[in-house]
């Protein structure tokens, strides 16, 4: 299996980067802390898919802290497809919940990537990563 690494000391908070891993792209977003408390404060009962869709911590329940990288939930690292049928979601605080809009269908997703409303079924996904230093990303 292949994998990269990615510098991501540049990125600064409230900001993310997409950089292309096995031909898609991955979003690496720096939250601010609004951006934590918002995704931590939502009840999990108002899901539309309540599994963490995280391949690092498979099978748990999707709260923000099951789908953050750090404990502090600072780093947030997802495939950027849409799970509806695969447009690249636009980011930056988009949408009706403050995090990714899929403009093709009108999908919403909140500040941890999950899916808030629209068609798309499932949560954005987190993909095999780590910090391999303070500011060395693995993917895959
Ligand atoms: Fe994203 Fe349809 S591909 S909403």
């Amino acid at each position: 299996l292949s994998s990269i690494r990615v510098d991501v000391s540049g990125v600064e908070v409230g900001t993310q980067i997409s950089v292309k891993f096995l031909g898609k792209p991955v979003f690496i977003r720096r939250r601010t802390q609004e951006e934590i408390d918002e995704a931590r404060a939502v009840d999990l009962a108002d899901l539309i898919d309540n599994d963490d869709r995280n391949a690092n911590k498979p099978g748990l329940d999707a709260s923000d802290e099951n789908r953050a990288m750090d404990e502090a939930g600072e780093w947030l690292v997802m495939m950027g497809v849409c799970t509806h049928l695969g447009c690249v979601p636009l980011g930056d605080g988009a949408g009706e919940f403050h995090g990714w809009f899929c403009p093709c269908h009108g999908s919403h997703y909140d500040t941890s990537g999950r899916i808030r409303k629209g068609p798309a079924p499932e949560n954005l996904p987190v993909p095999i990563a780590e910090f391999v230093d303070a500011t060395t990303l693995k993917l895959g």
